[in-house]
């Protein structure tokens, strides 16, 4: 399949299944789509916990919603080739201060930063610049780091000495007007999840220039514009054909899927999500409004110790005065069966996650195509290191064969 064919038959997918896709459960208490898809929510619903958590972990394998949705297709649309070559092992003493999970994508992320004869090396929004140094020290070569926080130049730049890596941290704001000067056709450029604008400019200003890029984007929804603008003319006309438009909360969406939390974070989120519903069917009752009141989310270890304190919180928060005589105990209950009721119908949801993502790549891929590039794009790594493990691979063809 080429890139174009999975483009168009994602956004027609995608643009179909929109009013699924795009309604959150927990501000329905009765699903607009209910009617549409008879039987779908009631087989959601009916999911036991075990299916249920599988299906989190892994929407495309034996799901039960096949009879409602295109779950095989889907997940034939989104299967991209792994580009991960086996690299030889980095040495351990080039990840010494970088957090464990980034230095095991920074491997990952390595070996596809292929390096022509006299390329010259860029980071884009390199923070200490752990890429940067491994790929110095692996390639023996000199890497400009781009980063804008002048305290992470500092500290990268205080570790690159100390690993005597040639790299050198410069203070750029990529979104300034002058940040193309650090590219021309001769430099290839590196960004290890440059987030929606920082890495949109990184592939213009490369095509200008017809640098090469190795992207792995993330957070499509960092992103001035408050609707999807597509970067490629195919992208334009799919989503014009197609009736498909895209908020920044619906970008939202395609980067939702994170690695599985640990229990206790878990179990957080969950208590919080519990508490939130309850509150919901709360202020319900007390506004006399059958709408929901988006409440601000609360850090781990500001949350209140009770539901109750959680409530008095919320109406605090959005003005509203409660009554003496609420029943706490049976509204809790409630909260937390609805939030076992929504868990099971956001599955609907995440089934067009990845879709999503693997669309917002193409569309990217579509771009850098459209400009004269050639594009590989697949997985640099499991996604149980990271779920933003797409990466674009792309390349000015030469116009001298
Ligand atoms: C998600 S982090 C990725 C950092 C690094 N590539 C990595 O994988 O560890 C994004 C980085 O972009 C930097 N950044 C954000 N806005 C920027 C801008 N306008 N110009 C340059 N860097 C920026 C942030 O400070 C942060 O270090």
């Amino acid at each position: 399949m080429t890139h174009a064919e999975r483009f168009t038959h994602l956004a027609e997918r995608l643009a179909e299944w929109q009013p699924l896709w795009h309604c959150l459960p927990f501000q329905h208490p009765r699903l607009p789509w209910h009617r549409r898809w008879p039987g779908l929510a009631e087989a959601l619903l009916a999911l036991p916990d075990s299916a249920m958590s599988r299906l989190q972990e892994d929407p495309f394998t034996d799901s039960p919603l096949g009879a409602w949705l295109p779950v095989e297709e889907l997940a034939r649309l989104v299967a991209l080739p792994a580009l991960a070559e086996q690299g030889e092992a980095l040495p351990e003493a080039w990840g010494a201060d970088v957090g464990e999970r980034k230095w095991r994508q920074v491997q990952a992320f390595l070996p596809q930063v292929e390096v022509a004869r006299d390329e010259t090396l860029v980071e884009w929004c390199a923070g200490k610049g752990h890429l940067s140094r491994a790929l110095s020290c692996h390639h023996a070569l000199e890497v400009t780091a781009l980063e804008w926080q002048p305290s992470l130049c500092v500290a990268g730049q205080a570790l690159a000495k100390r690993q005597g890596a040639r790299v050198t941290l410069h203070e750029q704001d990529v979104m300034a007007e002058d940040a193309g000067r650090w590219l021309d056709e001769g430099t290839g450029v590196a960004a290890l999840h440059a987030c929606g604008d920082l890495h949109r400019r990184l592939l213009s200003l490369a095509v200008e220039a017809g640098s090469a890029v190795t992207l792995a984007p993330c957070c499509y929804q960092r992103t001035a514009d408050d609707t999807y603008q597509p970067l490629s003319r195919l992208g334009a006309e799919l989503m014009t054909a197609h009736g498909l438009a895209l908020a920044r909360d619906d970008l939202a969406l395609a980067v939702q899927e994170t690695v599985t939390a640990p229990r206790g974070v878990q179990r957080h989120r969950q208590r919080a999500g519990a508490w939130r519903l309850g509150f919901d069917r709360l202020q319900r009752q007390v506004r006399g409004v059958d709408a929901y009141l988006p409440v601000p989310s609360l850090a781990y270890g500001q949350m209140p110790e009770t539901f109750e304190g959680f409530c008095h919180w919320a109406a605090q928060r959005k003005g509203i005065a409660l009554p003496a005589d609420v029943d706490w105990r049976g509204l809790e209950a409630a909260g937390w069966e609805r939030q076992a009721q929504v868990s099971r119908l956001e599955l609907a949801r995440h089934l067009f996650r990845r879709p999503l993502e693997v669309w917002l790549a193409l569309d990217r891929t579509a771009f850098l195509e459209e400009a004269g590039y050639s594009v590989a794009l697949g997985t640099f790594c499991n996604r149980a290191l990271t779920p933003r493990n797409l990466v674009l691979k792309a390349r000015r063809r030469s116009t001298n064969p």
